[in-house]
């Protein structure tokens, strides 16, 4: 498995964990050609209280969030739906949400697409497209497990934000990039953002 297109669709909401969508946005700009981006409103305030970014949505550069340029992402208006992530005529290698709400991903498996984001998702899983969500919330009830079965069932993959130890990360950026390089081995690429598991031991003959 391969991308084909170098095409990424990337919603960014109001979960905690910031982070995550800022360690996806700079490896994808290296990976893919166009990155075309949504953020919910309640995006912005989380980025704010845990990054201590503030954000203008008007005059929004995404460069400033990341650090480095980035001509390749292109931001959608959120309630824009003459963008090309709203119809199944664009062909892209899928979507990941990243954090990913309760609210969001609620709306998502009850067919609610109320925005650009939600209308989206709701278009790959009818188009059978990757949809990659990554939750943040903790516990979760038995709404939210419905939820995240419902989602699983119509196609999504769930890849809940699990930051994994055993690579010793040795930052924030380190532990995140667990996750979300994670989420680009699922679309198919082929990634040393994360090391893989005793494979350096074994070219190593231990
Ligand atoms: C600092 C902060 C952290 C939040 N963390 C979470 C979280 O981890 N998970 C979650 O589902 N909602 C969280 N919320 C609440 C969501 O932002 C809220 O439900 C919002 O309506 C989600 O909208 P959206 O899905 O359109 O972004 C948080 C809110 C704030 C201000």
């Amino acid at each position: 498995m391969s991308i084909k297109y170098k095409k990424l669709v990337v919603g960014v909401t109001g979960a905690s964990g910031a982070i995550y969508a800022q360690r996806l946005l700079l490896h994808s700009k290296e990976i893919f050609n166009e990155i075309f981006l949504m953020m919910s409103r309640q995006a912005y305030q989380v980025i704010e209280t845990e990054q201590g970014i503030r954000l203008d949505k008007e005059h929004f550069e995404i460069s400033r969030w990341l650090g480095s340029s980035a001509p390749n992402i292109h931001l959608l208006d959120d309630n824009n739906y003459f963008t090309p992530p709203a119809s199944g005529s664009f062909r892209h290698d899928g979507m990941i949400i990243v954090p990913c709400s309760m609210g969001t991903a609620g709306r998502i498996a009850n067919g609610i697409s109320n925005d650009l984001l939600t209308r989206s998702a709701d278009v790959c899983l009818k188009e059978q497209r990757k949809l990659i969500l990554i939750p943040r919330e903790m516990p979760w009830n038995v709404m939210m497990l419905q939820n995240m079965t419902k989602l699983a069932q119509s196609g999504a993959t769930i890849l809940p934000a699990s930051p994994a130890w055993y690579h010793k990360p040795e930052n924030f950026n380190e532990l995140a990039d667990t996750v979300v390089s994670r989420a680009l081995q699922l679309l198919g690429v082929d990634h040393n953002i994360t090391p893989q598991w005793m494979q350096e031991e074994v070219n190593h003959g231990k």
